[in-house]
């Protein structure tokens, strides 16, 4: 049985691995995106897949968040159950079962959900229209990260023939620039995010033209956020990483370690030869996803230079650089490359404060899958 984890605990005592959340960081992360979401003039509504956790929701709703944006039916369920009352989906929701407990979700909760398909739209609207309402939808742009989504040149003939959709109510565009993930340089994550501001705005504008109302811009990714939400013409920014950053947002530029609020502390278990560490923190508790914009290991040792080389479910192995070194029993703290995937490979996360134990946090919202 797992060992009992007592507010007020020093961070030294808790079993391994564990993941941490510093407190400070997160509320100060929070701040200053809402901050700088008031001073571009847009609402917020945050991913909430990088925590699942209606605990760091409330704060963010707290600091002046307009709602939360999730992905799957079953999140949103979740956080409606947990008492958000303003959700947008932003994910083209299609499959058997989906309208219909969208349906009975929005007659709890104000909910608006991602399109990017004729089909999928009519597959959306049809409870809706037969129970005599109309669901709020948003039409999917790539503007430049090749998911899901239309060009912005097919958005206007699209949002015409949506707007005439039983059942739906077309509210506006969204995007998001996974691209910038990619991007070499900060210009490059500036470039980005003006270009995904821009080429929403002037969608918008050419939909408009058309006699189609276009209520919502909403964009958004953590490193192009800032210079895409003061772009005129979006009315919205959705970033999610921005809470907790990873060691993929300090590569990037867009943060230092110091606004990193999700850590993992882990045990050295093993140090078979020099040059070579193991630790108990390994796929399962970090995920495999790799370090961007380039690859480099799977996680940041803090205070060393050494990283973690190579992972297999149990195993994390450190590649021990010259002049370092570990010993078995000592305990590390690892920044991982991705903090939404590990938020979603934990039953619980641990709320740290001066480092010690503030509480236990349950990922409610982790492995919604559907
Ligand atoms: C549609 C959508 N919006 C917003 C976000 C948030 O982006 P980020 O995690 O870069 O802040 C994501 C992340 O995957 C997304 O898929």
């Amino acid at each position: 049985m797992a060992r009992e984890i007592s507010p007020g605990s020093p961070v030294e005592d808790l079993a391994t691995p564990a993941v941490l959340i510093d407190v400070a960081v997160l509320d100060r992360n929070i701040a200053a995106m809402g901050a700088a979401a008031r001073a571009a003039g847009v609402r917020l509504r945050p991913h909430a897949k990088t925590h699942k956790l209606p605990e760091v929701g409330r704060r963010q709703l707290a600091a002046g968040a307009s709602g939360l944006t999730l992905a799957k039916t079953s999140e949103a369920e979740v956080f409606a159950d947990a008492g958000f009352d303003d959700l947008f989906l932003a994910y083209p929701v299609v499959g058997l079962g989906k309208p219909e407990r969208l349906l009975a979700l929005a007659g709890r909760v104000r909910i608006a959900v991602g399109v990017d398909s004729l089909d999928g739209a009519r597959a959306l609207a049809a409870p809706f229209a037969a129970a005599g309402r109309a669901v709020d939808v948003l039409l999917k742009i790539d503007t430049g990260s090749r998911r899901v989504g239309v060009r912005p040149e097919d958005a206007p003939a699209l949002a015409v023939a949506l707007a005439e959709v039983p059942g739906l109510a077309f509210r506006g565009l969204f995007t998001h620039a996974g691209h910038t993930y990619g991007a070499e340089t900060a210009e490059a994550v500036r470039v980005a995010g003006e270009g995904e501001g821009a080429a929403l705005a002037r969608t918008a504008a050419q939909i408009r033209a058309r006699g189609v109302d276009v209520a919502e811009v909403s964009v958004g990714s953590t490193p192009s956020a800032r210079h895409a939400m003061r772009v005129e013409g979006v009315t919205e920014c959705r970033p999610g990483n921005y809470v907790y950053h990873d060691a993929t947002q300090v590569s990037l530029g867009t943060c230092g370690l110091e606004d990193c609020a999700m850590t993992v502390v882990a045990t050295v278990v093993s140090v078979p030869e020099r040059g070579r560490a193991v630790v108990d923190a390994g796929s399962k508790t970090l995920s495999t996803d790799p370090l961007r914009p380039h690859p480099g290991g799977h996680g940041f040792v803090l205070g060393r230079k050494s990283r973690l080389s190579r992972l297999s479910e149990e195993h994390g192995v450190i590649d021990v650089v010259e002049g370092e070194s570990f010993r078995v029993g000592e305990r590390v703290r690892i920044l991982p490359n991705h903090a939404c995937v590990v938020s979603n490979l934990h039953d619980e996360v641990i709320a740290v404060k001066d480092g010690r134990v503030a509480e236990v946090w349950r990922v409610a919202a982790r492995g919604m899958v559907q």
